[in-house]
């Protein structure tokens, strides 16, 4: 009878509005990748999604929420490099586990990290950044989203690399953390690209590189980290749609089917594809592939990351 019902209600499924929490601040990047492929999923779905913003401890705080939540397919959670894979080393006693406790749906973007300043900061391009930051190391402070954030675990490897410990200065997102590099309240970010493409071209803030092997298209003319003298820094991070653990398989495969059909959209595309971001090729759009993601991110940060304290 169990599986009767269940598979009635994936038949009807959805039958009221849909709520995707996200796990920072409104318009950082995480925020407007879900804003643009939900908007398409809802299409598809026939019913509203509503994004809901939630923050705090670089993303765990609404991870955990959407780990407890119903597992009815109405609640769901865009989390990232940092919420899924990052948070498992840096924080000992998370109350939750990517893994074992959510049902992975979709990747919906890979979205690059690119070396950002205020637009007076000192240095003009990446070479004299690292001078400048390794001989400022005591002054100059790096804005990020919060202990587990992309923007913080980018920085961090920045740091490890050229081995200097600026102080970090933590936002809700990288959305409020941008307002602050435009009004020159902090120095710095390591940030995903998607909300620094429209900054870049309006000169409100300087780009030194982007931390890939190729340039984007978005921004043609910033340079990669290998072509601005700093080839050790690669970064690049990821969104991905995840459901609470034991949500139905016909449900999960639903909303997968309408975040694949969003990816295909053109006006979806675009939109993407001008914030820079990387949409992922249909052989990454399944829901194993995103499984296998996140299990190698965990791998790939657990030795590099260690707890705050
Ligand atoms: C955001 O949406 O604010 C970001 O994804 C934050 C981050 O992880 O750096």
């Amino acid at each position: 009878l169990g599986a009767f019902i269940a598979t009635a209600e994936a038949q009807t499924y959805p039958t009221r509005n849909i709520t995707v929490i996200v796990p920072f601040a409104a318009g950082g990047p995480t925020d407007v990748i879900s804003r643009i492929v939900t908007g398409h999923m809802a299409q598809t779905l026939g019913q509203s999604i509503i994004i809901e913003n939630v923050v705090g401890a670089g993303g765990t705080t609404a991870t955990t929420r959407a780990a407890r939540a119903a597992n009815d397919g109405y609640t769901l959670i865009t989390g990232h490099m940092g919420t899924h894979a990052a948070s498992v080393p840096l924080y000992p006693k998370l109350a939750y586990h990517p893994e074992k406790d959510f049902e992975p749906i979709a990747l919906l973007a890979g979205t690059p990290i690119l070396i950002l300043a205020r637009k007076d900061f000192p240095p003009k391009d990446l070479k004299e950044f690292v001078t400048y930051v390794k001989a400022n190391a005591e002054k100059v402070n790096a804005a990020h989203a919060g202990v587990g954030s992309v923007s913080h675990v980018s920085c961090e490897l920045l740091h490890s690399i050229l081995d200097i410990k600026p102080v970090g200065v933590p936002f809700n997102g990288t959305g409020p953390a941008m307002n602050a590099l435009v009004a020159g309240q902090v120095d710095y970010m390591c940030d995903q690209i998607v909300n620094a493409v429209p900054q870049i071209n309006a000169g409100t803030i300087k780009a030194y590189a982007i931390a890939t092997a190729e340039r984007n298209p978005s921004l043609p003319n910033v340079p990669t980290t290998a072509e601005a003298g700093l080839p050790a820094f690669q970064a690049q991070a990821w969104n991905a749609m995840f459901a609470p653990k034991g949500t139905s398989p016909a449900i999960v495969a639903s909303v997968n089917a309408a975040a694949v059909k969003a990816l295909d959209d053109e006006t979806v595309k675009k939109r993407l594809l001008e914030l820079g971001s990387v949409i992922p090729a249909p052989k990454d759009r399944t829901q194993e592939a995103l499984a296998t993601l996140v299990k190698s991110e965990i791998a790939k940060w657990s030795p590099v990351l260690k707890p705050a304290n």
